[in-house]
C-alpha cells in the first residue's frame, strides 16, 4: 500500500486519555482503556477503525459493555468496530509474546528486560490505537510483573504509585502529564542496574537523571551522564529550553534497531551509545555517545513538545534535531573538526543516496514502509537545510525563530511550513523559497567558472547550478544556495568581494536563480575559496588547476575548505592513477607534505587533513566504477602517500598518550600507523602489536586496522586472536572485533560465511549483524564485489528479512548500486538482486528492491 503526502486527512476521533494496565510476563496482557470522542468538523461515519498490527485481541468493550464478536473484526492491520457513539470509553485486551518478537518493534525482549520501540508504528503492535503522530493523548500506565525477574518497572513521566502485591508480583503506576503521540510511548520491565545523579535546572528544580544498564556495566555510564548534563545546560543557554519533567531516564538495550529513541522522559538507547570506558570504547564512540545523548535530549522540545503532523514531516523533528546536536558538538569539541566530520558523513552516505535508486526528497511525497525513510537524506540533508536557514538569517534570528516555533506549536503536531514560517517571521525575511529544498531530491551541482582579462584587469566569476534528474523527478528547479566565499591574491592576501544585490554579509551571497555573476577589478586572476564551512549541501565543480588547488590547500584559513581541497586533489590523483597519469598524484603529495611540515596545533585536524578519503565518497565521484581498477588505484594512492610522508609519519606514530584529552594525538598516531603499515616495516608491526591489547581501545582498534594492511595475513590473524582472547565476554567490544574481522581488505565470501557460523554470531542482535554484514559490504570490497560475495550477502539479507525486516532493509542498500557498476559486476549484482526480490517477504525489503530494479 502506498501512502501519499497529499492524502492527509485529520483524525476522525480524539483520544482524551489512555489508561494501560500491563501484566508483564512471557505472555503479556495489555488492557487499554481509551476515552474517545468524535472529532468536530470531520465527516462522521458510524464505525471506528483502529490500527492493530498482527495483534491477538481477546476482547473489546464499549463503555464497559463487552461487545459481541460480531460487532468487531480484526485483520492483520486493523480493528474495526461497526458502530460507536460520539463519546465513549473503549476497552481492549490484547495478548503479547515479547520473547518471540524478533522484529524489535512493539514490545520485545532485549537481554534481561522487556522493552518497547514504538516509532514509527510499534504502538499498534502493543494495543489497538490510532497509530499516527497527530493523535495526542495523556497516558497513565500501570505495570505489574514478577518482582524477581522484573524488579525495575518504568514508563513515561512520573511514578505516582508502586509496591508489592501477592504471589511475588509487584506494580508501578506512571503518569505522563504531557499529551503525546503514541510513537513516544515507552515501557520497560527488567532486571537492570540503576545509576542515578541529578541536575539543577535553570529554573532551580533538581531533575533526577537515571540510567538503567545491565548489571556489571554501572562503571561505564560516566561519559553518557556527563554528556546529558552538558546537553541540558546547552539547551538552556542557547535556546532557553528547560527540561519539563522531574525525572529523565535512559535505558541501555543490547538489542536495538537504531541508535536511540526519544520517548518522553524515558529514552531507550542502543547500549553502544551509552556505555564507555577508555579501555572498552574508542574516542569516536565517546563523541558518538555525546552526540546521540544530546540528540535524544534535544528531541524533548523539537519532536516531543512539538511533534510531526504526519510521517512525511519526519525531517521537521529529525533534520532540526540533528542540526541542534551538531551545533552542540561544535561548541563542545571544536567547530572546525566537527564540520569536517559532518560533511564527510554527508558525502559518504547522503550524496550517494541522492544519486541512487532510493533518492527521495527531504519531505517525501510517497512511501510504502515509513521505516525505509529514516535515511541520511531525512536526517543529514535535513540538517543541512536547517543550517542554511541559520546561515541566511544569522544565529540570533534563528534562536528567536526557534523559540517562536516552539511557542506557537507547543503541544501540537506541526508541518515543515510551520517551522519555516516561524523563522521567516522572526527574521522578517521570506524563507519560503527554501521549501524547494525539502521538495526536490538530488544533490545540486554548483559550477564555478572564471575569466580574467589581463588587459582590462577585470575578473568574472560565474556560478551556475544544475540538479541531475532523480527517480520520479526528471525536471529540476533552481534552489536558493548560500555561497560563502573569499578571494585571495596569488600570494594569499584576502581581497574584499565586490558589492552585490544578494550579498548577505562580507563573505556571503545568496544565489537565487540558475546563475550568479560577480565582476570586479583585479590586478591578478585571484583565487576564490568557495563554500567556506560548507555553506550549502551541493557538489562544487570548479575549474581549478592543480597548482591552484595546491595554493588553496596552502593558504586558506577555513579548515573545511582546506580539507575539501585536499579531498579534491585525492580524487584527481585517484582518477589519474586509474589512467596511469601521476601528475595529480604529485600535486597531492606536495600539498600533503606541506601540511605535514606545519606545526601541529590541532592534531585532530591534522589527522583529518592527512587521511585518505573514505571509499564511499571516492566511489561516488565516478558515474561508473570498475571495482578492481578502483581498488588497485586506492591501494596505490595509500602507498604513495605513505612513502612521501614517511618522515613525519614516523614521528607521529609512536606518540599515543592514553589520557582522555589526547584524542587528537591518538587519531594522528593511528593515521600515521595506518600509512606506515602499508610499507611493511617491522618496527611498525611491533608498535601495533603492543597496542592490540592495552589500556586504550582507540589505540587497539587503530593498531588492528593498521595491521590488516600487512602483506602477511598471519600477522593480523594472530593479533585478532589475542584481542578476542582478551575481550570475548564483552559484547560491545566483540562487535568491534566482528567488524574488523568482516571488513578487512582480504575478507572474502568464505570468510563471511565463517563469521556467520561463529558461536558468538547472533541474528537477533542488530549490532552484531551490522558488525558482520555491514562491515563486509563497506570494508571488504574486494570480496564483496564478486559473485560469491553478492550471493553470500544476499543470503544473509534474506535470512534477516524473516526475523527483522527493518534492519534487513537498511543493510540491503549496498546491493542496490549496480546501475553504476561496470560489467560484468553490474549484470551479476542485478541478477542476485532479482533473485533476492523473489525470496523476501517484507514490505520494507520489497520497496527498496523494486526501486532498484525499475
Ligand atoms: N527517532 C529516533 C531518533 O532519531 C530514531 C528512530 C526512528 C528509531 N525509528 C526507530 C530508533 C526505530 C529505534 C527504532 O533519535
Ligand atoms: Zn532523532
Amino acid at each position: 500500500m502506498i501512502h501519499r503526502r497529499t492524502d492527509y486527512l485529520p483524525p476522525a476521533f480524539i483520544v482524551e486519555q489512555v489508561m494501560l494496565d500491563v501484566h508483564v510476563a512471557a505472555q503479556t496482557r495489555v488492557t487499554a482503556r481509551l476515552s474517545m470522542r468524535r472529532a468536530p468538523d470531520v465527516a462522521a461515519s458510524p464505525g471506528l477503525r483502529l490500527d492493530a498490527r498482527a495483534l491477538t485481541v481477546q476482547s473489546v468493550a464499549l463503555d464497559d459493555q463487552v461487545l459481541d464478536p460480531r460487532e468487531w473484526s480484526l485483520s492483520e492491520t486493523e480493528l474495526c468496530i461497526s458502530r460507536v457513539p460520539d463519546t465513549f470509553t473503549l476497552t481492549t485486551v490484547t495478548l503479547l509474546a515479547p520473547e518471540a518478537n524478533t522484529a524489535l518493534e512493539g514490545f520485545y525482549q532485549s537481554g534481561p528486560m522487556f522493552c518497547t520501540q514504538c516509532e514509527a508504528h510499534g504502538f499498534s503492535r502493543i494495543t489497538p490505537y490510532l497509530d499516527r503522530p497527530d493523535v495526542l493523548s495523556k497516558f497513565t500506565v500501570r505495570l505489574q510483573a514478577d518482582a524477581r525477574r522484573f524488579p525495575v518497572l518504568l514508563a513515561n513521566g512520573n511514578c505516582i504509585d508502586k509496591g508489592p502485591l501477592g504471589d511475588g508480583q509487584h506494580f508501578a503506576v506512571w503518569e505522563d502529564p504531557f499529551a503525546k503521540p503514541c510513537y513516544l510511548f515507552a515501557m520497560v520491565a527488567g532486571d537492570l542496574a540503576r545509576v542515578a545523579d541529578s541536575y539543577r535546572a535553570a529554573d532551580g528544580r533538581d531533575i533526577a537523571l537515571e540510567f538503567y544498564v545491565d548489571h556489571g556495566n554501572e562503571d561505564r555510564v560516566d561519559h553518557a551522564m556527563a554528556s546529558l548534563k552538558d546537553a541540558m545546560r546547552w539547551d538552556e543557554e542557547r535556546f532557553g529550553l528547560v527540561y519539563d519533567l522531574d525525572v529523565y531516564m535512559v535505558v541501555a538495550a543490547r538489542a536495538f534497531n537504531m541508535g536511540a529513541m526519544e520517548n518522553k522522559g524515558l529514552n531507550i538507547f542502543n547500549a553502544a551509545y551509552v556505555l564507555a570506558t577508555p579501555e572498552t570504547a574508542t574516542d569516536e564512540s565517546y563523541h558518538a555517545i555525546s552526540a546521540v545523548i544530546a540528540h535524544e535530549y534535544f528531541h524533548n522540545y523539537t519532536g516531543n513538545r512539538v511533534t510531526c503532523r504526519d510521517w512525511f514531516q519526519l525531517s521537521l523533528k529529525e533534520g532540526l534535531t540533528v542540526f541542534r546536536d551538531q551545533r552542540f558538538s561544535e561548541d563542545h569539541l571544536g567547530g572546525a573538526v566537527q564540520r569536517i566530520e559532518q560533511v564527510r558523513m554527508l558525502r559518504a552516505a547522503q550524496f550517494p543516496e541522492d544519486a541512487g535508486p532510493t533518492a527521495h526528497p527531504v519531505r517525501p511525497d510517497a512511501y510504502q514502509e515509513v521505516n525505509n525513510f529514516y535515511t541520511a537524506t531525512i536526517y543529514e540533508k535535513g540538517a543541512e537545510i536547517v543550517r542554511m536557514l541559520h546561515t541566511v538569517i544569522g544565529p540570533d534570528a534563528f534562536a528567536k525563530g526557534l523559540r517562536r516555533y516552539l511557542a506557537e506549536q507547543d503541544g501540537k503536531a506541526a508541518t515543515i511550513e510551520d517551522f519555516v514560517d516561524a523563522l521567516s517571521a522572526a527574521a522578517s525575511t521570506d524563507l519560503t523559497p527554501f521549501l524547494a529544498w525539502y521538495a526536490q531530491a538530488g544533490t545540486p551541482q554548483l559550477r564555478l567558472t572564471r575569466a580574467w582579462d589581463a588587459t582590462t584587469r577585470k575578473l568574472l566569476l560565474r556560478f551556475t547550478q544544475h540538479t541531475p534528474p532523480t527517480p520520479g523527478q526528471p525536471d529540476k528547479q533552481a534552489l536558493p544556495i548560500p555561497i560563502r566565499l573569499r578571494l585571495r591574491t596569488q600570494r594569499g592576501q584576502v581581497v574584499p568581494l565586490p558589492p552585490h544585490a544578494d550579498a548577505l554579509g562580507d563573505e556571503l551571497i545568496l544565489m537565487r536563480g540558475e546563475a550568479l555573476t560577480l565582476e570586479l577589478d583585479a590586478d591578478d586572476p585571484l583565487l576564490p575559496s568557495v563554500l567556506l564551512g560548507f555553506s550549502a549541501p551541493v557538489k562544487l565543480l570548479a575549474d581549478y588547476s592543480l597548482a591552484e588547488l595546491q595554493g588553496i590547500a596552502a593558504f586558506e584559513s577555513d579548515p573545511f575548505v582546506r580539507w575539501d581541497t585536499l579531498q579534491t586533489l585525492h580524487a584527481r590523483a585517484h582518477a589519474g592513477l586509474m589512467d596511469g597519469d601521476r601528475s595529480a598524484l604529485h600535486a597531492l603529495l606536495a600539498a600533503l607534505q606541506r601540511v605535514a611540515a606545519e606545526p601541529v596545533d590541532m592534531p585532530m585536524l591534522t589527522a583529518h587533513l592527512l587521511s585518505l578519503p573514505g571509499i564511499a565518497w571516492l566511489w561516488d565521484q565516478y558515474r561508473e566504477v570498475h571495482p578492481q581498477r578502483f581498488l588497485d588505484a586506492y591501494a596505490q594512492l595509500g602507498r604513495a602517500i605513505a612513502e612521501a610522508l614517511c618522515g613525519p609519519l614516523s614521528v607521529w606514530a609512536p606518540n599515543a598518550p592514553i589520557t582522555a584529552d589526547h584524542a587528537g594525538e591518538r587519531a594522528l598516531s593511528n593515521v600515521a600507523l595506518g600509512y606506515l603499515a602499508r610499507l611493511g616495516s617491522d618496527s611498525v608491526q611491533r608498535m601495533a602489536d603492543e597496542r592490540v591489547v592495552g589500556p586504550n581501545m582507540s589505540l587497539s582498534i587503530g593498531a588492528l586496522r593498521a595491521l590488516t594492511h600487512h602483506s602477511d595475513a598471519a600477522v593480523p590473524a594472530a593479533a585478532m586472536q589475542r584481542f578476542a582472547a582478551r575481550w570475548h565476554e564483552d559484547a560491545l567490544v566483540m562487535d568491534r572485533w566482528f567488524a574488523l574481522a568482516a571488513g578487512g581488505p582480504q575478507v572474502d565470501a568464505a570468510a563471511l560465511a565463517a563469521l556467520i557460523d561463529h558461536p558468538q554470531f547472533d541474528w537477533r542482535n542488530p549490532n552484531r549483524v551490522r558488525a558482520v554484514l555491514g562491515s563486509f559490504a563497506s570494508g571488504a570490497l574486494q570480496g564483496f564485489h564478486t559473485e560469491a560475495g553478492y550471493r553470500a550477502y544476499a543470503d544473509g539479507i534474506a535470512k534477516l528479512d524473516t526475523l527483522n525486516p527493518q534492519t534487513a532493509a537498511r543493510l540491503l542498500k549496498p546491493l542496490l548500486g549496480f546501475k553504476r557498476l561496470a560489467e560484468p559486476w553490474a549484470a551479476t549484482q542485478r541478477q542476485v538482486v532479482t533473485e533476492l526480490r523473489a525470496r523476501v517477504q517484507s514490505t520494507d525489503a520489497r520497496e527498496l528492491l523494486d526501486a532498484a530494479l525499475t
